[in-house]
Formats: structure tokens, C-alpha cells, sequence
């Protein structure tokens, strides 16, 4: 690990068993020897709280720690993540552990950081706690049943509440019952988790001050609201397996990055970076090349640490195909050579990114609980009402974005400012709240680039249905309504034609699943549908509202659509590539006060040549003046200081 350029490794984040083997009976001294060897090589340690693997121990005194799932099953005993963050007994035992462990290292200066637990799920558990929980969370938010069953639409299909203890959670299939109830659900069952990790992090922080708290997050794992459970946090980690198919998709991977970032809208860590093959035929080993190149991309788009996932493989355990760095004989070979090799060369670049981060100008809005609410839409498998899954509107602007090395920061606008981005994407905000809905009519209104896709605005924030015409509240700030929508069944594509004077060009590009039919007032069409019944009527309008622009998009449309929008915002001066696009390739820019750092960076399995348009750099890793093109051999990174 010294040899590789290692300061840092996590420890004990499944090790309960071995820290208190029989209740109350700590022993320390394993891991002291771990950390105290590790520290005479100048490696510091994060220590997991092992919490989400309970010891046996544990569910012999309290087999009611098991989860209940939504047919009355208990979670198995004999692994991880299987308890309930509602149970008392859990709770304390829990607290008890992360109290000792923190007693004992908090004074311990090779002991930098703590990881609270491992991978939150957000699970729902339907035990009786819950269910108790889940009452008391609905009293304290609607204060009177009259009030609860108003706002959530409970008189149909009379299912009103008299009495608190009529309450239960929705249990599956849920499709038929209150879509407000279901949302309110999903709310409480994340505030659980987030609830459950502020225990442990108070417990840490009570006795410390000068060790960070984190947790290791999943990138587009939905299960809980991330904002949430990233705020009581000093940092932000996230477990990066890049390679889980055959195929690279690159556009989410980069999204899961810029997610994490921008939970805190400040450098995050990797807690985990794939360094292997996990189960070898779903996830193949990285190619040579591949790691390095994943460890440059997580500091490229705002990491400011990256631990890897794991060191030797596993000889035991649900895990023994689950590969790390080195095999089960702990030999290191290539994969170990490529850790080391890019750990020297952050070492390089060290001085030009410390106190450096990535700077958008462009935000997309992200709301887990409409992302909730969106997989509520009478789902058909994983696909609602639209047709859509949670994350494809969504994802469908963050890759034109992507696509052009467009920088972007997800923005949860309920408790975030978005007046200093040039432009906001709004993709399907179903769900909206009066001050998500002033913000952005201010945002418009004082100059900002609001770009909006459907069904935004359609729903109040209890889940229920607006009465205004649709597009809702912003209809002013859009300058239309909608005449009428129609689905798309069947996988029938529709086509729609952009308007020349508004775009800058003349495209026919396809849309799928859902149709509206836009009847503007003061707006200008952008484009109008080219097929079906509803030939000739707008699809894509564009209003001037205040000193900005607000942009409504009434149809799913596939990627040609969104290119030529990003393509008009960056003729517009409203975003600006880092670099050309050219496919498999990605640039980043780091930003501080003295410095801009590029990273370019090849995902291709061949090489390619990207024009540096005018700019002047100086490779860092080489020390070569880069001027003309960049040159990037298979899987190759460039880190690039912009002459300025
Ligand atoms: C992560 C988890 C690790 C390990 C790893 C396997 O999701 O945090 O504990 O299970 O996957 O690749």
C-alpha cells in the first residue's frame, strides 16, 4: 500500500462481531494494531460504524430488529442490512457502539474520519414501530385527521380516518391506493433512514470536532432524499462502479459523480472505486487502462479523495468473487501497478487542484420527491404513466449537456438558490411547492434561462392534481397552456420539426411516449409536431418573461431535439463547453483562485484527437506544451493547465 502512494484506507465498517463479540465486551486491540501499522507507513484510517451487519448476538435478544418487508416478512438473519432504523433497541445498541468506538478513537491522530454505517437503502420496514412512527410523523406534519384526509384526497373511495390508529402504511400492490399517501410513505421512510444516521452522527460529534463524518452514497440510488441525508454531513462519499455490464453508459456515470458533488456543492470523496471484477459475468474486469482513468475521472469532476474497493480479494464470505486490487493470493500484478501509477500522478497534480472545485454555470433540478412521486404514476413495471422511468427525463438533459462537456450541478431548488446559474433545466417537476414556484418565476424574471419538460408543474405538492390549466402556476412565466395530451402507447414515435428563427436551425427530430399540445399566448413555437392528428400544433414553445426566458418542451424528445437546444444556449453565450465533443471523450475544468486544471479524458478503447480550439495548456503529467489538438491513446487521461 505504501509502495502504491496509499495515505488513506477505511476500516471496520462490517466488524461489529469482532469489536463486541458478546454484549458490552469490547475489544479494540486488533484494530489499534491495524491502525498503528498502517500509520508507520504514513496511512491514516476512516473507521466505518459497523452498523448495517448486526452481530448474532444482537438478533438473539432481539429478533424484532429484523425488518419487516410489505407482506409480513422478516429480513433473513446471517448478513447486512437487514434491520429496522425505527427500532429501539436498534437505535440504542447502535448508539452504544458508535459511543465506544468513538471513546476510544477520538484522540487518535491517525484516525481522520468516520463512515456512519454503510450504503443506506432506504428500505421501507412495515413493523409495528413503523407503523406507530409513521402516525405520529402524519400528526406532527397535518396536526388534524380533517386536515390529512383533505390534503391528501382521502374522501375517494372513502377512505377518510377517524381515528390516528386507522392509519397503515401503503403495502403492496399500491397502484390502487392514495397517491398522496404513497409519496407521504416514501417521505417517512426516508426521513427514517436520514433520522437513524443523525443518532450516529451526533453521537460522533459530541466527542469530536476534529475528525470528519460521512457516508458512502450510491450515485442514482433513489431510495432516500439525498440532499437530506448528505446535510448533517461533513463530506460526501460515493462507491463508484463504473463497470456493472458489459457496456460503459457514460452520460449517468458522469451523472452520479455530478450528483454527489452536488449534494454539498463541494468536493466529495470515492469510498469505493471498482478496482476489479465484480461478479465477473455481469461486471467484467476493467480493461488496462480503465482504472486509472476512473480515478482521474472521479477527481475530474470533483473528488478530492478516491479509496478503492477492495484491497485483496476475499477468501470468504457472501463476497469471494467480488475482486479488488489484488487477488485472493495478494499478488499484486497490473491492476495494482495502475493504482499506483495514478496515485503518483495525483501526487503531481496535487498543487494545482488543492482548494479547486468544478464551477457550473448550468443547473439541472433534482427533487426526490418528485422523482418519488414520478415512479407513483400508476406504474406499469418501471415505466409510469408516461411511459418514462424516474430518472429518463432527467437524464435526457444531463446528457445533451454531457455530450457537449457541458458542466452542470443538480440543484434541489425547495431549499436551494439557482439565481447564479445562466441557465436551469426543469425536467418534469411534477410535484410543485409555492416556493419552488416563485423561485423560478424569479429566477426568469430577474434574466435566468428556464428550460421546463413535461408535466412540470402539474401536481401540488401533496401529489394531487392541479385544477389551474396546465402547465399549472408557471403558465405566465411560459406564456402557454396546454390544449391537450395524449400518450404514445406502443413504442409510436412522433415527430417534431424545430423553427429555423428561434433555433438556428431546421431539424426533425423524433419524440417519444407522451405528446402535449402547446396553445401559446405571448410565447413564440420553437417546434411543432411534423405527425399524428396533432401535425402542425407546437411542441416546444419559448417565452420572454421579465428580463429572461422561460423554455416549455411538451414532449419527451429524443437526444437530436436537446442537442440543438444546448447547441442554441452555447450560440446563445448562456453555456460553454469545456472542450469540443467528440464521442467517448469527456473534459472537466477544476477551478481556484489560481488555477484552471482540464482533465481530458478517453474512454475509448482507441485513440482520439480533440481540437484545443485556440487554448493553450501545459500537461501536467508530462510537461508538454499542448497547443493545436489533444492526443489521447486508448482509455487516456491528459490533466491540463490552461495558460492564462
Ligand atoms: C458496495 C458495498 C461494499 C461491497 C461492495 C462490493 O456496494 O458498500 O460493502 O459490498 O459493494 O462490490
Amino acid at each position: 500500500m505504501n509502495e502504491a502512494g496509499f495515505n488513506v484506507v477505511r476500516l471496520a465498517e462490517f466488524a461489529w462481531s469482532k469489536m463486541e463479540l458478546r454484549k458490552g465486551e469490547y475489544s479494540f486491540e486488533w484494530l489499534d494494531k491495524a491502525i498503528e501499522t498502517l500509520s508507520g507507513k504514513g496511512i491514516k484510517a476512516v473507521l466505518g460504524t459497523p452498523t448495517a451487519a448486526p452481530p448474532p448476538w444482537i438478533i438473539k435478544a432481539h429478533p424484532d430488529i429484523l425488518r419487516v418487508d410489505g407482506y409480513g416478512r422478516r429480513a433473513p438473519e446471517g448478513t447486512r442490512k437487514n434491520y429496522c432504523p425505527n427500532n429501539p433497541a436498534y437505535n440504542q445498541l447502535s448508539r452504544r457502539i458508535a459511543e465506544a468506538m468513538v471513546l476510544h478513537y477520538k484522540d487518535n491522530p491517525n484516525v481522520v474520519g468516520w463512515q456512519v454505517d454503510n450504503e443506506f437503502m432506504g428500505d421501507p420496514c412495515y413493523c409495528k414501530n413503523c407503523v406507530d412512527a409513521f402516525r405520529d410523523w402524519l400528526k406532527a406534519k397535518y396536526g388534524s385527521l380533517e386536515k390529512l384526509n383533505e390534503e391528501c384526497g382521502l374522501t375517494f373511495w372513502g377512505q377518510q380516518y377517524g381515528e390516528w390508529d386507522e392509519i397503515y402504511p401503503p403495502r403492496p400492490p399500491t397502484t390502487m391506493q392514495s397517491p398522496s399517501l404513497n409519496l407521504e410513505w416514501r417521505r417517512f421512510t426516508s426521513d427514517s433512514w436520514v433520522k437513524y444516521q443523525k443518532m450516529q452522527v451526533d453521537v460522533i460529534r459530541k466527542y469530536t470536532s476534529n475528525q470528519f463524518v460521512t457516508h458512502n452514497f450510491m450515485g442514482m440510488y433513489k431510495g432516500l432524499d439525498y440532499f437530506r441525508l448528505a446535510e448533517p454531513l461533513d463530506l460526501v462519499c460515493f462507491d463508484y462502479y463504473p463497470k456493472w455490464g458489459a457496456q460503459l453508459d457514460l452520460a449517468p456515470l458522469a451523472m452520479c459523480h455530478d450528483i454527489m458533488r452536488s449534494l454539498k456543492k463541494k468536493p466529495y470523496w470515492i469510498m469505493e472505486l471498482q478496482s476489479g471484477a465484480v461478479v465477473s459475468n455481469q461486471a467484467p474486469i476493467p480493461l488496462p487502462g480503465q482504472i486509472r482513468l476512473w480515478t482521474h475521472q472521479s477527481v475530474a469532476r470533483g473528488a478530492d479523495g478516491v479509496v478503492y474497493f477492495r484491497w485483496r480479494t476475499c477468501r470468504f464470505g457472501a463476497e469471494e468473487y467480488w475482486h479488488g486490487i489484488l487477488d485472493h493470493d495478494g499478488v499484486p500484478r497490473r491492476r495494482y501497478a495502475e493504482v499506483k501509477k495514478a496515485s503518483k500522478e495525483l501526487q503531481m497534480i496535487t498543487p494545482y487542484i488543492e482548494r479547486s472545485t468544478v464551477k457550473p454555470e448550468v443547473a439541472v433540478t433534482l427533487v426526490y420527491d418528485n422523482i418519488w412521486a414520478w415512479d407513483l404514476e400508476v406504474p406499469l413495471g418501471d415505466r409510469n404513466y408516461y411511459g418514462e422511468t424516474s430518472w429518463e427525463p432527467t437524464l435526457d438533459c444531463f446528457s445533451a449537456l454531457y455530450a457537449r462537456n457541458i458542466l452542470v450541478d443538480f440543484v434541489e431548488p425547495t431549499f436551494e438558490d439557482v439565481g447564479q446559474y445562466k441557465v436551469v433545466f426543469v425536467p418534469s417537476l411534477m410535484l410543485l411547492c409555492k416556493r419552488v414556484e416563485e423561485k423560478l418565476r424569479a429566477y426568469v424574471k430577474d434574466g435566468g434561462t428556464l428550460i421546463a419538460t413535461p408535466r412540470t408543474g402539474a401536481k401540488n405538492w401533496n401529489n394531487n392534481i392541479t385544477e389551474e390549466t396546465l402547465p399549472g402556476c408557471l403558465s405566465d412565466v411560459f406564456g402557454t397552456t396546454i390544449e391537450e395530451y395524449t400518450g404514445l402507447p406502443g413504442g409510436e414515435k412522433a415527430k417534431l420539426e424545430t423553427v429555423e428563427t428561434e433555433l438556428g436551425k431546421q431539424n426533425v427530430h423524433e419524440c417519444r411516449n407522451w405528446a402535449e399540445i402547446l396553445a401559446p399566448q405571448e410565447a413564440r413555437a420553437v417546434a411543432y409536431y411534423k405527425t399524428g392528428n396533432y401535425k402542425g400544433k407546437p411542441a416546444v414553445t419559448s417565452n420572454s418573461f421579465g428580463k429572461g426566458t422561460a423554455i416549455y418542451v411538451g414532449t419527451f424528445a429524443e437526444r437530436g431535439f436537446l442537442l440543438d437546444l444546448v447547441d442554441w444556449l452555447i450560440n446563445q453565450g448562456k453555456a460553454k463547453p469545456v472542450l469540443p465533443s467528440v464521442a467517448g471523450f469527456e473534459a472537466t475544468e477544476r477551478v481556484s483562485s489560481e488555477h484552471r486544471v482540464i482533465f481530458a479524458l478517453n474512454h475509448n478503447n482507441n485513440e482520439v484527437s480533440v481540437p484545443c480550439n485556440g487554448t493553450e495548456f501545459r500537461d501536467l503529467l508530462s510537461s508538454d506544451n499542448i497547443k493545436g489538438c489533444i492526443d489521447l491513446s486508448p482509455f487516456d487521461v491528459k490533466i491540463l493547465l490552461k495558460q492564462v
